[in-house]
């Protein structure tokens, strides 16, 4: 057999190549291919479909502006001063971060949830001036005088907010890993005026995804939280 198409062992990659740019080779062709292909692929159908996760793009571009920068991006710090559930926090911190980072990393606010970090799950929703937002996709350097509200600091005291409430009283959840982001979604959607029926709170709470379907029992505490609490006169 020609020695070109013999199999390879992969336990002999690791000594052959410790750095595994030969795994680029055997992927590729080339260890210089594979960023050329992504770049060439980004902004193509495929790109679209595939996502900045899948594709690599973000990562690559960023450790190529790391090597280009001597390395030291990530050491930058900056200071900002955040104001949670009114308490003022002062943070010292990359200013890359995103604000859920900064809750969850620095602060321990750990009730926001990470699911996707792409903006498309909404398990990450805080308030922002009353309005909701994905954490996941706002750096925490552009926060500085707003208020921010987590599912932290939704109760008063002992006493549950409505919303929080009423997802206990019609079972608004299974693993619960969604319900903070659905339960802040939920406050603003009601405070916007957008929960007067069913079809309504599906399609204003359609941005926060619940993997364990319980969809029902969502929109009927979110219904009836609307009842108890509503919109304002705009
Ligand atoms: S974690 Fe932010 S939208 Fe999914
Ligand atoms: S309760 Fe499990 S993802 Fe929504």
């Amino acid at each position: 057999m020609n020695d070109d198409l013999q199999p390879i062992d992969p336990s002999e990659l690791a000594g052959i190549d410790p750095t595994g740019g030969l795994d680029e080779l055997l992927i590729f062709g080339h260890p210089g291919t594979r960023r050329h292909f992504l770049k060439q692929v980004a902004g193509t159908s495929a790109a679209i479909s595939l996502g900045p996760a899948l594709m690599g793009i973000g990562s690559i571009e960023a450790a190529e502006t790391d090597a280009t920068s001597g390395g030291n991006a990530s050491a930058a710090v900056t200071h900002v001063q955040l104001r949670i559930n009114g308490r003022d926090h002062k943070l010292e911190i990359d200013p890359r971060t995103t604000l859920l980072d900064a809750l969850r990393e620095h602060l321990q606010l750990t009730g926001s949830k990470k699911g996707c970090d792409h903006g498309q799950c909404g398990a990450c929703t805080v308030l922002v001036n009353g309005r909701r937002i994905n954490s996941c996709l706002s750096l925490a350097v552009t926060h500085e005088g707003d208020e921010i509200t987590t599912i932290e600091g939704l109760a008063t005291g002992d006493e549950l907010h409505p919303v929080q409430a009423a997802f206990l009283e019609h079972d608004g959840f299974q693993c619960g890993y969604c319900t903070p982001g659905q339960i802040c979604s939920a406050v603003a959607c009601i405070s916007e005026g957008h929960a007067r029926s069913d079809a309504e709170i599906r399609e204003w709470m359609s941005g926060n995804l619940c993997r364990c379907g319980a969809y029902p029992n969502i929109v009927a505490a979110v219904k009836e939280a609307q009842s108890k609490t509503p919109a304002k006169a705009s």
